[in-house]
């Protein structure tokens, strides 16, 4: 069949000899599900099929431009030929050419690329911190497990990628180091074991494109710093300038990290993250984290939905970032039921410095400014608003002001301080600021209402009032912890809401990680300040620790599926706080979070590797879900690639670890009961017995039946019932509680999330 395709190409390639260039101009990239089972028996694989049914798409002539046939190579038309994540190709084509398409045999569907979003707050200047800071599993842990990115790249010279320690690579794996440029496969170790890069969707969709640097290397630093996240080796006396100071290593310190490069500062495109999915499912990882989302996609048409179907598939383990949104609801993306989609939390360590006051009383404040560590004895003004620049012009260069501004302006404060010529800036602030003003370039320190007060008491009361500055001040420990960041998106997912998500919470806001060499991390004085770590915020962020805890569960335990492994790091997780309340939404008024924005709860890996019961999900299960959200068989075909699945058993309600129930705002006929069937499977050693405990949902009537389960033996799996009576108008927009399954050894708690909803239980449809 090669000799055919072979054929088919030359005459294609006589032909556009005699051709002009292309007169089409308007061609774009699309993705293409095509019936394997159309496949003519002719071919001898589906590469030289798509290949063949690209080819014979000859344009039809423009009335205008008839005597020249207008053709371009078609080779040049195809641009990837999937193996797994689904069946079909991407190509470039005209509209007539794809109107062509439609009537091949085979032909399913089709759509136009899409571009996708990278889960970094705001800049890539937030900061957050490494939480790996003992409380998980050690070196063991994630040995010979391979995590598998889709990012911007690696920056292999990172010292995060040191293999001291890591023995010979696993001989499953199949995967390579590509040659580019400034990339050779030399740059590849034990740690780092494979990296390659797509941009072929990108340099179809923009032909005369330079692609700044075409290799899988990092030029934008979130590719380096997810991947150190999940899986970065140790490596002594890191620090962002002194600030979060000590060993940094990535989650699972001794699994392997492949990087599959299809996110490009030029652009961001579906097809090539299909591609890199498609090799990353072909070289053999373990573990696929995906800090990147596609908004308002319903999940036949999400290019994450179907990719990571066919890896789960596979036992693949996929994380997912739920986006950075928030605090509104309804915003997140990667809501796919196959998958873990993580949010993002604060964890209790914060940066700052302290102010030292004339009379010696010493006060702490926030603060990232990675410039000169101190700021010597100084006159000390309390100027108020700061908003009067005439003012602050005149006040002298070694002056330092205090600003306190209730209406919240506080960048306004910001930028007239800094265009004052003095020597730095206290600001009074209330907690809730935006952090990334932290990441100053200037020598300021936001501080407590309550400290303010003393400083303007100090000033006040002292004749000649002073003060000095300690930059680079790490202080573990800050109460409450965690909580959830304002910025992490939240559920319900619009693609899928009747299964909750996000699933869990875990460390997103200033995550200190590995970071290219070449690219600043802070401009002082405007002077570039490069370092081998940086710190991010974002879901991006949370999603690679959950990769790694998965890199660490998938270690001790490799026959667990996929499910299970989301399974015990859900009904594990915790949902109280350092202070023992409910964790808490720094985006709602630091009330206590719901399961909309956080989950299950904070991921704990420790109580994750041995949780008692799982809830597991089989392929089928999620088939039988999508029959029951009414997609058609070509829908699902289009998720599946398979037509050996089948609609006999249609069911809204998966076999999750969470439940969400739907109930009118409006006292119509809808129903005010809400059932729920779940299995749970034994993991536990051998015979124990669990008693169902409901916390209770103002306003609902939670009951499970049975609400004892005696198992005799491991792996048995016993069932039961779960159901919900609700008012025939629900008041509040979102209820929840939880039930907790304990043994009666008293080691096991597995604990889901209840939630109650006025909010739609429709999922989006396609854009028209
Ligand atoms: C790869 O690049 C490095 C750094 O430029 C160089 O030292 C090394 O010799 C190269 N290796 C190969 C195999 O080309
Ligand atoms: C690409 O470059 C070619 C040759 O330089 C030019 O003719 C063409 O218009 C350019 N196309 C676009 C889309 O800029
Ligand atoms: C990038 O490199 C690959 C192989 O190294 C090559 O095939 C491709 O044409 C290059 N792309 C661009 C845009 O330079
Ligand atoms: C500065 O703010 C204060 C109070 O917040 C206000 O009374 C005053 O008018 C403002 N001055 C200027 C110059 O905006
Ligand atoms: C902080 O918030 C409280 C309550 O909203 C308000 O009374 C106070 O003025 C605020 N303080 C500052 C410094 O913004
Ligand atoms: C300031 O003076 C008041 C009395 O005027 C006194 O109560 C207070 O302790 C003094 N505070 C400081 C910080 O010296
Ligand atoms: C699917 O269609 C049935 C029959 O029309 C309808 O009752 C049901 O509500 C639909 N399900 C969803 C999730 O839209
Ligand atoms: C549908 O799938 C079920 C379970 O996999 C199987 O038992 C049944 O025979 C299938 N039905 C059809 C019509 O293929
Ligand atoms: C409430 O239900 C009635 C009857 O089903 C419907 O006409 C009305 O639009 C609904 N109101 C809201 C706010 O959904």
């Amino acid at each position: 069949m090669a000799v055919r395709v072979h054929s088919s190409l030359m005459t294609l390639l006589i032909l556009t000899m005699f051709c002009f260039a292309s007169t089409m101009g308007q061609s774009d990239n699309y993705i293409i599900h095509m019936d394997l089972s159309s496949m003519p028996k002719a071919f001898s694989d589906h590469h030289s099929w798509f290949l063949a049914t690209v080819s014979s798409l000859v344009q039809s002539p423009n009335p205008k431009v008839r005597a020249k046939a207008t053709i371009t190579p078609t080779s040049s038309k195809l641009i990837y030929s999937y193996t797994y994540v689904m069946q079909g190709f991407s190509a470039s084509l005209s509209p007539s050419e794809l109107e062509a398409l439609k009537n091949s045999p085979g032909y399913i569907s089709s759509m136009k690329d899409l571009p996708g979003k990278v889960d970094t707050t705001h800049s890539t200047q937030f900061l957050g911190l490494n939480s790996n800071s003992g409380a998980w599993p050690t070196s063991d842990y994630g040995k010979d497990v391979i995590v598998g990115l889709v990012d911007t790249g690696v920056w292999p010279e990172s010292p995060s990628f040191n293999d001291d320690g890591m023995t010979t690579i696993p001989s499953k794996w199949k995967g390579e180091c590509e040659v580019g440029i400034q990339f050779n496969a030399s740059m590849c170790n034990k740690k780092l074991i494979g990296a390659r890069f797509f941009n072929k969707a990108l340099v179809a969709k923009n032909p005369n494109i330079t692609i700044s640097l075409n290799s899988s290397r990092d030029t934008e630093g979130h590719g380096t710093h997810t991947s150190t996240t999940a899986a970065g080796n140790y490596v002594v006396d890191a620090s962002y300038f002194g600030y979060a100071p000590g060993t940094a290593s990535g989650v699972a310190p001794l699994a392997r990290v492949a990087m599959y490069k299809a996110l490009w500062d030029e652009g961001r495109y579906a097809a090539d993250v299909l591609a890199a999915i498609d090799q990353a499912i072909i070289d053999g990882v373990d573990v696929l984290s995906l800090s990147l989302g596609f908004d308002g996609v319903p999940l036949y048409e999400d290019p994450i939905a179907i990719a990571t179907y066919a890896a789960i598939e596979r036992g693949i383990f996929v994380s997912l970032s739920a986006g950075n949104e928030g605090p509104f609801l309804q915003t997140l993306h990667n809501g796919i039921p196959w998958a873990i989609t993580v949010a993002a939390g604060e964890i209790d360590r914060d940066f700052g410095g302290t102010v030292t006051l004339g009379d010696g009383v010493s006060i702490a404040g926030s603060t990232l400014f990675p410039g000169n560590p101190s700021l010597s004895k100084s006159p000390i003004v309390f100027v108020g608003a700061c908003n009067n620049t005439v003012e602050l012009k005149k006040l002298s260069p070694s002056d330092i002001v205090v600003c306190e501004d209730k209406r919240g302006t506080v960048s306004n404060q910001i930028q007239n301080v800094r265009g004052a010529n003095v020597a730095g800036g206290l600001f009074i602030v209330n907690s809730s600021y935006p952090y990334f003003f932290i990441f100053t370039s200037f020598p300021i320190i936001f501080l407590s209402p309550a400290d303010g007060d003393t400083i303007k008491a100090y000033i006040k009361n002292s004749s000649k009032p002073t003060a000095s500055i300690q930059f680079r001040k790490t202080f573990i420990g800050s109460k409450p912890a965690p909580s959830l960041a304002d910025y992490s998106s939240r559920g319900p997912s619009p693609s899928c809401p009747v299964v909750l998500k996000p699933d869990i919470l875990a460390p997103g806001t200033l995550i200190l990680a590995g970071w290219p060499q070449n690219i600043p991390v802070a401009v002082v004085d405007s002077h570039k300040l490069f370092n081998n770590f940086n710190l991010l915020s974002g879901t991006s962020m949370a999603c690679p620790h959950i990769a790694g805890v998965a890199a660490l569960l998938r270690g001790v335990h490799p026959e667990w599926s996929p499910a299970a492994i989301r399974s015990a790091m859900m009904t594990t997780s915790y949902t109280r706080d350092s202070t023992n309340s409910p964790i808490k939404d720094i985006g709602n008024d630091y009330k206590p979070a719901s399961p909309i924005g956080m989950g299950a709860g904070h991921v704990d890996p420790n109580k994750a590797l041995d949780p008692g019961l799982i809830y597991d999900v089989m392929p089928q299960d999620y088939v039988n879900l999508m029959c029951a959200m009414n997609y058609t068989s070509k829908q699902i075909q289009m998720v599946t690639r398979s037509s050996s699945y089948n609609c006999s058993n249609p069911s809204l309600d998966l076999n999750y670890p969470s439940f969400i129930a739907f109930f009118s705002s409006n006292s119509s006929d809808s129903p005010t009961v809400q059932e729920f069937y779940r299995t749970v499977t034994n993991v536990g050693a051998g015979g124990s017995t669990y008693t169902a405990e409901v916390n209770p949902m103002e306003g609902f009537k939670v009951s499970v039946v049975p609400d004892k389960l005696t198992f005799k033996v491991k792996y048995e799996k016993l069932s039961y019932k779960l159901t919900i009576e609700g008012p025939k108008q629900m008041k509040q927009t979102v209820v929840s509680g939880s039930l907790s399954w304990m043994d009666d050894g008293g080691k096991y708690v597995v604990k889901s999330p209840i939630v109650a909803t006025s909010l739609s239980s429709k999922p989006l449809t396609p854009k028209a």
